[in-house]
């Protein structure tokens, strides 16, 4: 089988796009695949109708690459592709439209509305804590969190600068755990609890900086909530109708006299595959090499 790795783009996440294609080039090509590296520029159409490929490894991240546009390209050029189609690849992207779905499928989601960016600047939008992000990005690019006893609205999403849209979504803060966990096919995997090394929560560095954060696997929760997150992951990602590979994140408020509160913040339907990413961990752990699972995920691909 001839594969077209997919990567790059010109989104925020190009970086971290570009470590998850490599890595997924090599061990596609260990596993004896002929692999054929695409670095996604607006030409994509006509490099594909060159390449020519049986199969395209969606190694893409963030907005023309997880959010349903490549997925509609290579439908319309009919070439079979890992991870979720068109519509579940929209949906998911937009945050507050997935919880829309999420909710509708009994997943608890955070409390929120989406606001203007310049109106969030301007003034509380919710009583603090809470979060501002981006409706539409990944990798926790633009995203804010306002603190308890800070007096002012965060002015930078009014800088002219800014460059993730203007629809804002707005959310209550959950304190406690950052939990993941990841879907393969029909099958929810383990969780991992995600302590951030450093910063106080899982931003952009904590994410990809050496020894940003530690990732605990089993996540030391109680088994019935170890298990609650697998039913929600599983969940989400039927009620958005992902397919492939997915991976849910999630707030568990455990804190003393806390909520006790379980979301499900989002679902990636593009999640990182570093050889260092959450999902390869995941996959890991029950028991797939970082080779079979990009093997497991080419022969699942489909149209
Ligand atoms: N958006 C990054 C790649 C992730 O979810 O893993
Ligand atoms: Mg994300």
């Amino acid at each position: 089988k001839h594969v077209a790795v997919l990567m790059g783009g010109w989104s925020s996440e190009r970086e971290v796009s570009l470590n998850s294609g490599r890595a997924c080039a090599r061990a596609l090509e260990a596993q004896g695949f002929r692999i054929t590296p695409i670095d996604v520029q607006r030409n994509l159409a006509a490099v594909l109708a060159e390449v020519q490929p049986d199969i395209a490894f969606n190694a893409l991240h963030g907005p023309c690459g997880e959010d349903g546009t490549v997925q509609g390209l290579l439908e319309l050029m009919a070439i079979p592709y890992t991870h979720s189609g068109v519509l579940a690849s929209a949906l998911a992207m937009h945050k507050d439209r997935a919880k829309v779905v999420m909710r509708s499928a009994g997943v608890p989601v955070p409390e929120g509305r989406i606001v203007n960016r310049f109106e969030a600047a301007s003034r509380h939008v919710l009583p603090p804590p809470y979060v501002l992000k981006p409706v539409a990005e990944g990798s926790s690019v633009g995203v804010v969190i306002v603190r308890e006893g800070r007096s002012h609205p965060p002015q930078e999403l009014a800088r002219e600068d800014w460059s993730y849209g203007d629809e804002v979504l707005a959310e209550t803060y959950i304190p406690g755990r950052e939990l993941t966990c990841a879907v393969m096919g029909d099958t929810a995997l383990g969780v991992i609890d995600i302590r951030p090394a450093t910063g106080e929560w899982y931003d952009y560095d904590a994410k990809y900086a050496k020894g940003g954060s530690v990732h605990v696997l089993p996540a030391e929760i109680k088994p019935k909530i170890y298990q609650r997150v697998r039913e929600l992951a599983l969940t989400a990602h039927q009620a958005l109708g992902c397919r492939g590979v997915s991976r849910a994140d999630l707030r568990y408020d455990d804190t003393p006299g806390g909520t006790g509160a379980l979301v499900v913040l989002e679902v990636n339907t593009q999640p990182g595959m570093t050889e260092t990413s959450l999902v390869p961990e995941l996959a890991a752990h029950a028991g797939y090499s970082f080779g079979e699972l990009v093997r497991w995920m080419v022969e699942d691909a489909s149209l």
